[in-house]
């Protein structure tokens, strides 16, 4: 089978790379430099030229706190780029996957989310990201499926992990947000769901994230304690809970993002991982 995949060097275009030639997909993945997904002439010449049968977007405005104020550059790319490969993709007939978010929901709910949960996003990425979905669904109808998913982590690029270890190794005292809950996703474990959804014919929303409710607290909480093993810089940082309204940062973060997975079950045959095997498997892949 081969991918069309926009945004192959970001956190999870790389593991899906990484993943691709073992699962048997051969892979087109032109860098941001090649193709820029808010330019359709890049994109329909270099979809028409691959005649892939999936397009995998995971290319993505990803700034959140920077959104904030770069509203336009976070519309042009999460809102008209989607758009832009969607269409590229109906050209040709290939399905798309088309990666979302979390954030398209404001944080007010008390169990876990499923697709069918409304939609009301409390920051311009959310909105965006929302805007991306709707035009990805419009132009492909049952070609297309949205994959949301939350809180990533992985080997490549910044992420809390990466943050996290280095502040555990340079600071004597840290402190992280506890009254927001999530479920911090590998984006290793991610990469290969995505790819065996590539496989079915499956269409609109699908929820997907690594299992378990945490904060961020616990999150940090649980890298400390295996970073402090092997580091011994580690063993003399504190860590302390704090809450998002004495660390208020320029866009508004959802108090709780925790995802229903029952379709991704469904359509995958298999549940997802927890959270804490997730989070052994980055860590092993940087050293600890
Ligand atoms: N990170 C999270 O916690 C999180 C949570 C929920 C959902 N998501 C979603 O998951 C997807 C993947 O996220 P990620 O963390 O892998 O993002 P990422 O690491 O920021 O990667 C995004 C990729 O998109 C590329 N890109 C940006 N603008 C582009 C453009 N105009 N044309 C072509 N490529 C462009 C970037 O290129 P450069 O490398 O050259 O900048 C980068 O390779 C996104 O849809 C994101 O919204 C992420």
């Amino acid at each position: 089978m081969k991918i069309l995949l926009f945004g192959g060097a970001g956190q999870l275009g790389f593991e899906i790379q990484k993943r691709a030639f073992d699962l048997d997909f051969e892979v087109v993945s032109p860098v941001l430099s090649e193709v820029d997904i808010t330019n359709e002439h890049q994109v329909t010449f270099l979809s028409q030229k691959v005649r892939a049968d999936l397009v995998i977007n995971c290319a993505a405005y990803t700034a959140v706190d920077k959104a904030e104020t770069d509203q336009e550059e976070a519309y042009k790319i999460n809102r008209d780029g989607a758009a832009v490969v969607a269409r590229a993709a109906r050209e040709v007939g290939s399905r798309m996957i088309h990666i979302s978010t979390d954030y398209v929901f404001d944080g007010t709910a008390s169990a876990p989310i499923s697709e069918s949960h409304p939609t009301n996003p409390i920051n311009v990425y959310g909105a965006s990201k929302l805007a991306g979905e709707i035009e990805v669904q419009n132009v492909l109808g049952n070609r297309a499926l949205v994959v949301r998913t939350s809180s990533l982590h992985g080997q490549r690029g910044e992420n809390f992990v990466h943050t996290m270890v280095k502040l555990f190794t340079e600071r004597e005292v840290v402190k992280v947000v506890n009254d927001q809950w999530m479920s911090a996703t590998w984006a290793g474990w991610l990469a290969e769901a995505v790819l065996d959804l590539g496989r079915t014919d499956c269409h609109g929303l699908v929820h997907a994230s690594c299992a378990g409710a945490l904060t961020w607290y616990d999150f940090a909480a649980a890298i400390l304690q295996q970073v402090q093993e092997k580091n011994e810089a580690a063993r003399r940082c504190k860590l302390e809970p704090t809450t998002a309204q004495a660390f208020a940062r320029p866009a508004r973060r959802p108090q709780y993002s925790v995802f229903d997975c029952t379709r991704l079950t469904t359509l995958l045959g298999r549940k997802p991982i927890s959270w804490q095997d997730g989070l052994r498997s980055h860590l092993r892949e940087i050293g600890y």
